[in-house]
């Protein structure tokens, strides 16, 4: 049975990660499982909700909450990392500071992911190396830390050794919702699709070996990716907002109607449109502190009062995905996977060691990437943009840089003008003193 720490231990998706693995335990079996992180408050008001979850499956598997590294990773063989730096509070500045200039604000694309991944990549070295002082030499760090892109670029330039698989649910979220809409299990779909984290496209949707795509396109086209009656199967994506999210991809499929795009382009490609309908003074930050956050903390406060634990967290694909890599890894199941790989040729006409999200059969020495071969030259460019935009503020990063922060933040696409990511980059160095690397 394994030992594994979840770094982000506080954070309100950990209930739902831990119910996931209470129900797999017999395909992944536990010893033990860890709470670590820095925000010892936190994490302490998190525990007991989740203690509860572990107690009612099982008696023997021991639970330990710390905020120390020894005692979180010592011979642990799989870390799950989930961290949030500046927590929900900085998540908010980079949703606000964009809108107020004009530019799309969200956690992970545009000025906001930029500005997240300022503060992300180099705590999450620090993370890998404390995992590697401490951990088993096998172990494998499997990091759902935004904004994953930039993450994955950051590990791959400082650390590219370090045995750590970069993911995200959005794709699965997406297969959740493709199965719904073709009234097949998401398990029986098989995806082929290519592009960066956030920022990609499905090319075939195969269900019994038969392309579903056209059918799905058109459905798409009319209601979003989701069903008619929006209904879905997992509550995680469901908030009104959302549905939004799902929703606003049909204009894209009005003009480009070719592959499926990853909802997430929306924010690329029509950021005019999104702008018009966001409210600067009320981003999906207060939506998530006003309602996941004050729900999961009012729960764990009831059951510290009552014994009884109200169902308040999520059990859905962001939990399972990371259940199903895991195992992958851990016994070598070769399971195909949407995941964040070093390209290799993967996509023959983006560079090399680019960090690129593509299938890959996952194996127990990691990510075998498949080949998606050449990509149209409209979705290479704008990949190359995005791509060029994410490396540069790794460098911004790694050497200080504003010049090259200034790049990064005026080659997004979501920002019209140099003078546009003059202003918000400015703004933001001032909201992230206590975080960012000098610039
Ligand atoms: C999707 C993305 C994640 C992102 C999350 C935000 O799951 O894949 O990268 O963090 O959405 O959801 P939220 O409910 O916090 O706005
Ligand atoms: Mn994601």
């Amino acid at each position: 049975p394994f030992i594994l720490s979840i770094a982000g231990g506080g954070s309100t998706y950990t209930p739902g990660i831990v119910k996931s693995l209470m129900v797999r335990l017999e395909d992944f079996p536990l010893a033990e499982i860890r709470l670590y992180d820095i925000d010892e408050a936190r994490q302490n008001t998190i525990a007991p909700v989740v203690e509860k979850v572990i107690r009612d499956h099982s008696q023997s598997i021991k639970f330990t909450v710390t905020s120390d590294a020894q005692t979180a990773f010592r011979g642990a063989h799989f870390v799950f990392a989930q961290m949030r730096v500046g927590q929900y509070k900085m998540r908010e500045q980079d949703e606000k500071i964009p809108l107020r200039h004009g530019v799309v604000g969200q956690e992970t694309c545009g000025p906001g992911g930029l500005a997240y991944g300022l503060r992300t990549i180099l705590p999450m070295v620090e993370l890998i190396d404390l995992v590697e002082r401490y951990a088993d030499k096998k172990a494998w760090i499997v990091n759902y830390s935004n904004p994953a892109a930039i993450v994955a670029e950051g590990v791959r330039r400082l650390r590219p050794n370090a045995r750590v698989l970069n993911i995200c649910d959005m794709p699965v979220a997406a297969m959740r919702n493709m199965g719904a809409i073709l009234g097949a299990d998401r398990h029986k779909l098989e995806v082929d699709y290519f592009g960066l984290n956030h920022f990609g496209w499905f090319t075939k949707v195969r269900v019994d070996g038969e392309d579903r795509l056209p059918e799905l396109r058109e459905h798409v086209a009319r209601f979003g990716l989701l069903t008619e009656d929006a209904a879905q199967t997992d509550p995680q994506h469901s908030d009104p907002s959302w549905v939004k999210t799902w929703r606003n991809i049909k204009p894209i499929m009005d003009h480009f109607p070719d592959f499926l795009p990853n909802p997430y382009l929306q924010y690329y490609l029509m950021p005019n449109d999104i702008v018009a309908h966001q409210n600067a003074d009320y981003t999906r930050a207060n939506e998530v502190m006003d309602g996941r956050e004050k729900k999961l903390f009012a729960a764990a406060a009831e059951y510290q009062r009552t014994g009884i634990l109200p169902d308040a967290y999520h059990v859905g694909v962001h939990g399972a995905f990371i259940v199903d890599v895991a195992c992958s890894l851990a016994f070598d199941l070769r399971q195909r996977h949407l995941v964040i790989v070093e390209n290799k040729g993967a996509i023959a006409n983006l560079p090399y060691d680019a960090m690129v999200e593509v299938p890959a059969y996952i194996t127990s020495e990691g990510p075998e990437p498949v080949r998606m071969g050449a990509v149209p030259l409209f979705h290479q460019t704008l990949l190359m943009q995005q791509l060029a935009s994410e490396q540069l503020l790794v460098e911004a990063t790694i050497e200080g840089s504003y010049e090259k922060a200034l790049q990064a933040f005026t080659l997004n696409r979501t920002v019209p003008t140099m003078q546009h990511a003059k202003a918000i980059l400015d703004e933001m160095i001032e909201a992230n003193r206590d975080y960012w690397p000098a610039l």
